[in-house]
C-alpha cells in the first residue's frame, strides 16, 4: 500500500522531510479495526514528531494522527464496529499513522463519522475534538449543560482560531452557558472565532490583562491555554478568578513556577490527548464516546466543520506543504489532505 514515512529529522523544505513509501497491507486482529484511510488532516505534533522523534531502526515512521475512512475488516474482539462503517478518528502516538492507505486502529478510539460531512470535512474534526472534549470536561471539569453560572463565569481560550481552540469555542458554546473570550491576533482569525461562536475576540499579541480590561472583564474562571503558554503564564495569576482553573496542551521549554497559582488556589490542569492510548486507561473507551457525540451534535447542526482548506492528494510534497503552514503558526483551523492518487 502507499504511505508517506519519514526516516531522519530535516526541515520541512527539505525534499526528503517527508517520502512517499509502498509498505506491506496491516493485518487485523484483537480490538483493531482496519481502515481504508480517505482523507487526512495535519496537526502540530506532525511536526514536532518529524523534528524530534526520528525512527532509530531505520524504517519509515509514519506519520498522520487525524483521518476519517471506511472499515474494511474487524479484530475478532470488537463489537462497535462492521465492516462498511464510516469512521473518523485520532489514533495513537505509539503505532503508525494515518497517512497510509489502510491503517490499524483500536475500535475504542474510534467514532462513527458524521454523516453530514464528507470525508475532508470529517477528517478535520477527531484529534482535535478529543483534545477539547477532554480538556474542558474531564480535566477543568466544566459542568455541561445551561446552570447556575454567575456573571463572571468566563472561559478564556488563548489560540481560539487554531485546530484546538476552534472546536473548542464551539463545544464550549453549545455545552456550556459559560460567557467565552477567544484570543486572537489578526482580522482573519478574530473573525473566525466570532464565526464559530465567541463572545468576545481579544488580541494575544497585547498583553492578556490590559486586553480584558478593555473588554470590561474583570476576570475569568477558565483558562484553556492553547499554545505559547509561557510567553502568557505571567498574566494568567492575575486574570484567573480565586479558585479558578488553568487547563494546558501545549508542550514547555522550560519548568513552570506554579507558586503564584497559590494565593487565589488556582489548580493546573493537564490535558494530552495520547494519555488514554498510550496507557491503555480503563476508560479509553471514553474517546469513542467523545467522537460520537462530537459526530451527532455535527449531524444536528450544532458544530461545524473546522477545515479551512484542502492541500491536495496525500503525498509527501502536500504533507511537507501542510508541515510548513502548521509550523508558521498562524493556520486557520484545520488542514486536510484527501485520496491517494
Ligand atoms: N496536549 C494535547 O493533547 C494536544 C492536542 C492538540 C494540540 N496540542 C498542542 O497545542 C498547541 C495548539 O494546537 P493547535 O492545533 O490548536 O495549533 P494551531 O492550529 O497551529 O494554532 C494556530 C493558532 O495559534 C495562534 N497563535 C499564534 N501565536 C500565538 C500566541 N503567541 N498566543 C496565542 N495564540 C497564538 C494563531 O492565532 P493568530 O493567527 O490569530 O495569531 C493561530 O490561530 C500545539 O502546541 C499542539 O502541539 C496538544
Amino acid at each position: 500500500m502507499k504511505a508517506v514515512g519519514f526516516t531522519q529529522s530535516l526541515p520541512a523544505d527539505n525534499a526528503n522531510a517527508l517520502i512517499d513509501i509502498e509498505l506491506p497491507e496491516p493485518v487485523v486482529s484483537g480490538h483493531d479495526l482496519l481502515i481504508e484511510v480517505r482523507a487526512v488532516s495535519v496537526n502540530p505534533v506532525d511536526t514536532k514528531v518529524r523534528r524530534n522523534a526520528a525512527p532509530t531502526d531505520g524504517k519509515p515512521r509514519v506519520l498522520g494522527f487525524d483521518a476519517s475512512g471506511i472499515v474494511r475488516a474487524v479484530g475478532s474482539a470488537c463489537t462497535l464496529f462492521k465492516v462498511g462503517d464510516e469512521v473518523f478518528y485520532a489514533g495513537t502516538l505509539l503505532r503508525q499513522g494515518s497517512n497510509a492507505q489502510q491503517q490499524l486502529v483500536d475500535e475504542r478510539i474510534v467514532g462513527h463519522k458524521p454523516t453530514s460531512l464528507n470525508f475532508a470535512q470529517a477528517a478535520a474534526l477527531p484529534l482535535t475534538s478529543v483534545t477539547a472534549w477532554e480538556l474542558l470536561f474531564d480535566r477543568l471539569q466544566i459542568p455541561r449543560g445551561v446552570n447556575s453560572y454567575n456573571a463572571a463565569d468566563n472561559l478564556l481560550i488563548v489560540g481560539g482560531a487554531g485546530g484546538v481552540g476552534s472546536i473548542a469555542i464551539q463545544l464550549a458554546r453549545q455545552l456550556t452557558s459559560l460567557n467565552i473570550i477567544a484570543t486572537a491576533s489578526r482580522p482573519a482569525s478574530a473573525a473566525w472565532c466570532r464565526e464559530f461562536g465567541a463572545h468576545h475576540v481579544i488580541d494575544h499579541s497585547r498583553s492578556l490583562r490590559d486586553e480584558l480590561k478593555n473588554a470590561g472583564i474583570e476576570s475569568v474562571r477558565y483558562v484553556a491555554s492553547l499554545t505559547q503558554t509561557e510567553q502568557h503564564y505571567a498574566h494568567y495569576a492575575d486574570i484567573i478568578a480565586p479558585q479558578g482553573r488553568l487547563g494546558l496542551i501545549d508542550d514547555l521549554t522550560a519548568p513552570l513556577d506554579i507558586r503564584p497559582l497559590k494565593s487565589k488556589s488556582i489548580s493546573l490542569h493537564w490535558e494530552s490527548m495520547f494519555t488514554r492510548s498510550i496507557f491503555t486507561t480503563h476508560d479509553l473507551i471514553a474517546q469513542h464516546e467523545a467522537l460520537n457525540a462530537v459526530s451527532e451534535m455535527v449531524d444536528a447542526g450544532q458544530l461545524r466543520t473546522t477545515l479551512s482548506e484542502i492541500i491536495g492528494p496525500i503525498n509527501a510534497t502536500n504533507l511537507c506543504r501542510a508541515h510548513a503552514l502548521i509550523e508558521s503558526g498562524r493556520s486557520l483551523g484545520k488542514l486536510v489532505l484527501e485520496g491517494f492518487n
